[in-house]
């Protein structure tokens, strides 16, 4: 078997990232909506302010307006939600996102669920998970929404094709099977208590993985010619020959050197599905901000 055809994340967010800057531009010369992205930030976890300063810096460079609201680890519940009450008024903010997790203490559900619809670009609310339930158009959440349009590009039409979802997450798991199915896919959800775990994966014409766990899935695991989606972001020790003692490295849940064995293509980790998330944030900022002005989302040039 010839070795698995890697699937450029990276690249195909710089250039999700170039087209959605050219309608940003374009609904502009038209006299439509500046997107405008509020990023919340409570407390000070360092992934999380890292994350936070990523969406920022994309937001600027995709011509849209960026606002930050950094709070105190000491904010209460009450003062967060009066902070989404006053952007979900705020007719310069069209996205609203609320970076988890919250501090302890703060129900990160009546968050979310306090978050206007329409502004809900994490597709996190109830609202929106349910209209994609139901197969209605919304706002989708970004990592699987990028998982997605990454499996079109390489696949094509996903019609009739025998998937697997590896976790249940409503981040990542539940959404990306009801975008499957909504291409036609089976689906199957496998998670902790699956039984003949193995099996399933290895029935599976494209594995999309999203368990937390460093290289759970083997390369044994996957069907030979199989597309694999590596969601996992996972910082372990390294332990190359060479590596000075401390330092870490990134890895997913898949064993990429089995799996590339394997697969027919698999995502790299990094630079596989991690650039799509902020790619697709912007994606539904504008969307959002479409769709709350009554416009059309500009053509890509
Ligand atoms: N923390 C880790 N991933 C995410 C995400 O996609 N959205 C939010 N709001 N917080 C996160």
């Amino acid at each position: 078997m010839s070795q698995a055809r890697i699937i450029d994340g990276k690249a195909f967010a710089e250039r999700l990232r170039a087209r959605l800057k050219g309608q940003v531009e374009d609904l502009a010369r038209r006299h439509g909506p500046v997107p405008g992205l509020a990023v919340v930030l409570v407390g000070e976890d360092p992934a999380s302010q890292v994350y936070v300063r990523s969406k920022g810096r994309a937001t600027v460079e995709a011509g849209m307006r960026s606002f930050e609201h950094r709070l105190p680890e000491s904010t209460d519940q009450a003062t967060l939600l009066a902070v989404i009450d006053r952007l979900n008024r705020d007719p310069e903010v069209h996205g609203i996102l609320v970076q988890l997790p919250l501090p302890r203490g703060i129900d990160a559900g009546a968050v979310i669920e306090a978050i206007d619809p329409a502004k809900d670009v994490d597709g996190f609310h109830p609202y929106n998970a349910g209209r994609l339930a139901l197969g209605l158009p919304g706002l989708v959440p970004c990592t699987p929404l990028g998982c997605l349009m990454l499996l079109r590009d390489v696949l094509g039409d996903l019609s009739g094709r025998r998937a697997l979802v590896l976790g249940r997450s409503t981040i990542v798991g539940r959404p990306m099977a009801q975008l499957l199915l909504g291409a036609d896919c089976t689906v199957t959800i496998a998670h902790s208590r699956t039984r003949d775990l193995v099996e399933e994966c290895r029935r599976a014409e494209i594995l999309v993985a999203a368990v937390g766990r460093p290289g759970m899935v083997r390369g044994d695991w996957i069907r030979p010619g199989a597309t694999v989606i590596d969601v996992g972001i996972n910082r372990v020790a390294a332990k190359e020959p060479g590596d000075e003692p401390g330092k870490t490295r990134l890895v997913g849940d898949v064993d990429f050197a089995e799996a590339v064995e394997v697969a027919g293509a698999i995502t790299p980790v990094p630079g596989g599905v991690g650039p799509m998330t902020i790619a697709c944030l912007l994606h539904n900022t504008l969307h959002a901000a479409c769709a709350i002005h009554g416009v059309p989302v500009p053509e890509a040039a």
